[in-house]
């Protein structure tokens, strides 16, 4: 078979490494599309590098921009790219603007597509990501979903039949990496910034915690009230809000950094003291690594992580405050992200649908 996985944003990059590594293991062609949301080196090109995942086949080179341009910039370029290789599935991942434009292109020229982390949801319409998820999940023949909670949404909204439990490939990832790094003796990612183990690694970046000055500046201030010092990875859609908005990013506990490599972020992730963030990705990986997770969010799709008690949500100063002080959570041998091989399920469930 010929799978073609389109991924434009830093996730998805993490996302595609195991997929691209089940997709050779398994004999099939690989096609790799990247829409160049991402374009800066160390939120793109540094995963490919580390990673191990082969250069993309096609680039779009789109960039940022609005909504619908950016999305519409996708659609231009897809039909062509989608009649030049002609795939006999369409991989799509997550829930970006680059998912969506990737999925609806390829419907609209029937090309199969599989969606993976299909079924998340927050209900929380005021997210992108959320009507990305819902209209990819509606478009795309097959869901592959991360958890049995997606399994259910899913259901909820008639796509049962469709739908295949994969498990979570960022699992697959962040195994791989936890144990390598585990081995390595080379200096810690933070040294000369932060003692290992007495600091909480921050991410900021959605929009709902950025694009609102009183809102960005709660978090803000709240991160430099914090009892241990907070190295937050900037991502530039943070660092630009906040000049934007006149917000210094460092003040108090708050030392501010550029983003790190993915294994250069696990190893600090692993000896931080916590994790205060707003990404999926981190917030998943903090409890897998058994680190307790503060996520400033009003609602998560990764439920799990919070009824365990390794992730805690956390809005006003206060409660982030609390949050990063609490008692560290009960031990778990818990596993509902999966055993670490989702992607060559995700890929079986691909020839199963597909394959002829
Ligand atoms: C996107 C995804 C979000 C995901 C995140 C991962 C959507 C709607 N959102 O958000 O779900 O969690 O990626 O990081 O698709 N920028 C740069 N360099 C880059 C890319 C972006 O400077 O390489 C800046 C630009 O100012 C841009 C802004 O970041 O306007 C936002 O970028 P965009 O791709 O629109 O969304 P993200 O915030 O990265």
């Amino acid at each position: 078979m010929r799978i073609m996985s389109v991924v434009g944003a830093r996730p998805q990059f993490v996302k595609l490494a195991p997929i691209a590594k089940a997709v050779v293991d398994a004999s099939h062609e690989h096609v790799i599309v990247h829409t160049g949301q991402h374009y800066d080196p160390m939120l793109s090109d540094v995963f490919f590098r580390d990673l191990d995942i082969p250069a993309p086949d096609a680039h779009l080179g789109v960039g940022s921009g609005s909504h619908g341009v950016q999305t519409g910039a996708i659609l231009a370029q897809m039909d062509e790219v989608l009649e030049r290789f002609r795939p006999d599935t369409v991989l799509v991942y997550g829930d970006t603007n680059s998912t969506l434009a990737a999925a609806l292109s390829a419907t609209k020229l029937h090309f199969p597509v599989a969606h993976l982390e299909a079924g998340l949801r927050s209900f929380n319409r005021d997210m992108p990501e959320e009507h990305n998820r819902v209209l990819t999940d509606h478009a795309a023949d097959l869901c592959l979903a991360p958890t049995q909670v997606a399994m259910g949404h899913l259901a909820a909204e008639g796509l049962a039949a469709r739908s295949v439990l994969v498990g979570d490939v960022m699992t697959d990832v962040l195994y791989q990496v936890r144990d390598a790094v585990a081995q390595r003796n080379g200096p810690h990612p933070l040294v000369g910034e932060a003692e290992p183990g007495n600091y909480y690694l921050a991410t900021i970046h959605r929009a709902e915690n950025t694009d609102a000055p009183d809102r960005l500046r709660q978090i803000v201030d709240a991160l430099a009230a914090a009892d241990r010092p907070v190295i937050l990875l900037a991502h530039p859609r943070v660092r630009a809000k906040a000049a934007e908005h006149g917000i210094s990013l460092d003040a108090g506990a708050l030392q501010t950094r550029d983003p790190l490599p993915y294994p250069e972020l696990i190893a600090a992730a692993r000896t931080s003291a916590g994790i205060v963030t707003d990404s999926g990705g981190l917030q998943k990986e903090a409890f897998l690594l058994r680190v307790p997770g503060t996520t400033v969010r009003r609602e998560t799709e990764w439920v799990e992580t919070v009824e365990l008690g390794w992730n805690v949500l956390a809005n006003t100063a206060e409660e982030i405050a609390a949050a990063l002080t609490r008692t560290p959570p009960a031990p778990t041998n818990a596993s509902p992200y999966g055993d670490g091989h989702a992607a060559a399920r995700a890929v079986g469930a691909i020839e199963d649908a597909f394959g002829r």
